[in-house]
This record gives structure tokens, C-alpha cells and sequence, in this order.
């Protein structure tokens, strides 16, 4: 996995057809995915349950790009393995899941995994700021977790503040919520890379009908491209 800051589009499994898991992560990679994002829920920390470990383990042999666990569950650090296991190449856990983010994200490393941390729509940048050698990936909230179709919430600030924050550091900056052609520029701007969409890319299609993911995927990149991401456009 080479670091780079193009727009990189993740769409979420969470809105595609729970019956037919593996068709749809092809569908959607096959349409132009550059990642693929799995929402963990615990119904505990989120208000949801979703996929424990053999079900993500299930979805790794369908996915050919990079699969992208995001963790929405407390205490993180008793399934670290489980999902390493399960195939995650990047690992995110929320900075508000447990006292000790510091060494979860360490021991998601050390598991041999990308790390990540995730911060919900209350949480300020810097509630992050002594983590970002320890991490290769920031998740920005721009929903409250728990489910997809929400509407998007306005973080362009604390995008802005994160793209400061990380400097030099190869870093990537994903946007979780409320992604489509019209919020895509706006974090764009604010110099986000990693665009998850749910309901954004599987709005309209289905494996049989998969070119409506193309072109959802499509209308989201270009409209993200026609910016210029922050710091360049200052
Ligand atoms: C929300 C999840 C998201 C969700 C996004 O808790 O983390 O990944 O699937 O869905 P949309 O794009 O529909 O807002
Ligand atoms: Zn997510």
C-alpha cells in the first residue's frame, strides 16, 4: 500500500445488500472502488450490531483492493487479533472508545495492521494531536456512528485543523458520513483524501444494475477532484 493524498473513494458494505456480501464487494471494486470500508458495530458504544471477525474474515476473500475496518465498539483492544486475523488492513478505533487509545493503537501495529483513529462529530482535533506518530490514518466523523443515511455534519474546520496537525506525515484523512458529490468538495477543500460512502454509492444500484455504483462512484470523485485540497489552496 503506497501513501498517497489523491481522492481515494471507500464505499461502506453497510448499505449493500446484507444477503449478498460478496457480490457486492466485487460489484462496487469492479465499479471503481479504491477501498472498501467495513462498519463494526457493538451496540454498545453505537446504538447497532453489525459484523464480528468471521464475518469480516468471510468478506477478505471477495476484497482485492483494501479492506478498511472501522471499529465502533468498547473495549477494542480484547479483538485486536481477531480482526488482524480476519484480514483488516487498516484497523481504526475510536479516540473516545477507552482510556487507553495509546496502546490500542499501538497494539494494532504491532499486530501488523495500518492504524487508525476515528473521532465523533463532539470530539476536537486535538483530542488527537500526541497520537498522529502512532497513526496512519485520521477518521473525521461527519455523522453521529451507528448507521448509514444520516445527514452530513459540517467539520470543515476540524478537517482543516488535522491537514495542519499532520504536517508531513503520510497520513491519510478519511471522511466517514454524509459523503456525496455535493459534501465531497467541501471536505476535499478542507484536504481530506479518503472518502466513505454508503448510502452515497449503493444509492440506486444492485449487483445485477452494478453500473449505478460506477457512476455514483464517478460523480464523487470528480466533484472531490475539482478542488484543491488544503494547505495548496491557501
Ligand atoms: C456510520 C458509518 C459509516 C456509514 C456511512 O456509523 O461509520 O461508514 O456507513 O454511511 P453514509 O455514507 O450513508 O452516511
Ligand atoms: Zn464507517
Amino acid at each position: 500500500m503506497e501513501f498517497n493524498r489523491d481522492v481515494k473513494i471507500a464505499p461502506s458494505i453497510l448499505s449493500a445488500d446484507f444477503a449478498d456480501f460478496g457480490r457486492e464487494i466485487e460489484a462496487v471494486e469492479s465499479q471503481g472502488a479504491d477501498w472498501v470500508h467495513v462498519d463494526v458495530m457493538d451496540g454498545h458504544f453505537v446504538p447497532n450490531l453489525t459484523f464480528g471477525p468471521p464475518a469480516v474474515k468471510a468478506f477478505r476473500r471477495h476484497v482485492k483492493t483494501v479492506m478498511d475496518v472501522h471499529l465502533m465498539i468498547a473495549p477494542v483492544d480484547p479483538y485486536i487479533d481477531a480482526y488482524a486475523d480476519a484480514g483488516a488492513d487498516i484497523l481504526t478505533a475510536h479516540v473516545e472508545a477507552g482510556p487507553h487509545i495509546h496502546r490500542t493503537l499501538q497494539a494494532i501495529r504491532g499486530a501488523g495492521m495500518k492504524a487508525g483513529v476515528a473521532l465523533n462529530p463532539g470530539t476536537p482535533a486535538e483530542a488527537v494531536a500526541h497520537l498522529l506518530d502512532l497513526v496512519d490514518l485520521v477518521c473525521v466523523m461527519t455523522v453521529n456512528p451507528g448507521f448509514g443515511g444520516q445527514s452530513f455534519l459540517d467539520m470543515t474546520d476540524k478537517i482543516r485543523r488535522l491537514r495542519e496537525m499532520i504536517g508531513d506525515r503520510e497520513t491519510h484523512i478519511e471522511i466517514d458520513g454524509g459523503v456525496d458529490p455535493k459534501t465531497a468538495p467541501v471536505v476535499r477543500e478542507a484536504g481530506a483524501d479518503v472518502l466513505v460512502a454508503g448510502s452515497g454509492v449503493f444509492r440506486g444500484g444492485s449487483v445485477q444494475n452494478p453500473s449505478v455504483y460506477g457512476d455514483n462512484i464517478r460523480a464523487i470523485r470528480e466533484a472531490a477532484e475539482a478542488s484543491n485540497p488544503y494547505p495548496f489552496n491557501r
